[in-house]
């Protein structure tokens, strides 16, 4: 597990922002990866949630390569074929939701963001602009995601941030009803806190939410860029509850690898912005949408909703039979283990060393978010290699 002198020299011309495993990745298909030495890892990282039809698809490899033949980027000045259908394809989804186009989900909650402002705005007055989010949720580095991320060691190194946000704990529905009011344009939630570790709200917890919305006239925006494109057993993991939201982000698995995201609102909330509103050079591109359009189609024909759903019960129930310790949690195949010691990361290495890839969400978190397309066997591997790893630490 080593990786050659040349990389770690043209490394060192890249700002120091990830701590990443001395490991050269140069190939993937389907759950695996293989690094320079030739080394075959399972991967239940999936680039943190972004492979969900698995490395090398060949249905989004021909749609990519086709696309990247054809026309790579136009920019928004003109129509494209591929962004039309998968904004069309996204609207069939989420009955009637019109898209903006991103590169990253922190991209899609700033569009999220603008336009809850803007609707505050438009529809009660300037003082309708309070955005209120969650303590430990994340919504992305830029400086307005940022800002709603409850994280304040996330944040301080880059204060001041925005003003305007109002932070309360996550899945406490009566802590956020003391904080709603007038001014408040929109509520910002993760329906399942993903970097925090996999952290599932009480059932309701949406619901009441979205009745709050609906009580005090605010956006109920739902962040669902890691729970989003099936990776809990349903579309969007909303749908759960039955609530709906007035706005929502994804990105993610959307693209099966390639960098899009999404933010998506109701017709009436989308008219809020308009020419000259917001924009992106890259957003949307052509082969970015194509690819998309494929992991979607992937996603419906290979039943990949209800395989989440059957899978994750697989890997949670094995989990829950290993000696660890450790509180097993999450829906779908966005799973986490959570512990009382930091152990996380030095598990997550242990298992780097078994050819098992996971990672540490938290330093108490170990989160498992696969391929969609995991296969029974390639989970109870997974499980077999964690046995060993769980005994390793806890023994170290
Ligand atoms: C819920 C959520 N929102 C937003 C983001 C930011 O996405 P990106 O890293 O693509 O900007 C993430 C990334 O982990 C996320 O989990």
């Amino acid at each position: 597990m080593t990786v050659g002198d040349s990389i770690i020299e043209e490394s060192s011309h890249m700002m120091a922002t990830y701590r990443r495993w001395p490991v050269e990745m140069v190939a993937g298909s389907g759950c695996r990866l293989t690094d320079s030495a030739g080394r075959s890892y399972l991967d239940f990282v999936a680039g943190i949630a972004v492979a969900s039809v698995g490395h090398a698809h060949p249905r989004v490899t021909a749609a990519v390569t086709e696309q990247a033949a054809r026309l790579v980027h136009v920019s928004n000045l003109y129509v494209t074929r591929p962004q039309a259908e998968l904004a069309a394809r996204l609207g069939a989804l989420t009955h009637g939701m019109l898209s903006f186009f991103t590169n990253s989900g922190a991209e899609a909650v700033e569009c999220a963001l603008k336009l809850a402002r803007k609707w505050g705005k438009d529809t009660a007055g300037p003082h309708k602009s309070r955005i209120i989010a969650t303590n430990e949720g994340f919504h992305g580095r830029t400086l307005g995601a940022l800002a709603a991320t409850g994280q304040p060691a996330k944040q301080r190194p880059f204060a001041p941030m925005l003003a305007g946000f109002t932070h309360v704990d996550f899945g406490d529905g009566r802590a956020l009803a003391e904080v709603m009011g007038d001014d408040v344009a929109a509520v910002l939630l993760e329906p399942i806190q993903g970097e925090a570790g996999a952290v599932v709200p009480p059932e309701g917890y949406l619901r009441a939410a979205r009745s709050l919305c609906d009580d005090w006239k605010a956006l109920l925006v739902l962040d669902e860029v890691q729970t989003g494109i099936a990776r809990t057993g349903a579309w969007f993991a909303h749908q759960h509850e039955g609530v709906r939201p007035d706005v929502m982000c994804l990105a993610k698995g959307l693209g099966g690898g390639l960098p899009i995201g999404a933010c998506l609102a109701d017709p009436g909330v989308a008219a809020t912005l308009t020419a000259g509103d917001h924009g992106s050079t890259f957003g949307g591109g052509p082969v970015q949408c194509a690819a998309a359009l494929a992991v979607l189609e992937t996603i419906s024909s290979e039943g990949l909703v209800e395989r989440a759903a059957v899978a994750g019960e697989r890997l949670m129930s094995g989990l829950r039979a290993l000696p660890h310790g450790g509180r097993v949690r999450g829906k779908g195949l966005l799973i986490g283990v959570a512990f009382e010691h930091p152990v996380a990361h030095a598990l997550a290495g242990a298992a780097l060393e078994r050819g098992l890839l996971v990672n540490d969400a938290t330093p108490h978190v170990m989160r498992l978010v696969p391929p969609l397309v995991i296969s029974d066997d390639e989970i109870d591997e997974a499980l077999g290699i964690l046995e060993e790893v769980f005994g390793e630490i806890e023994a170290a």
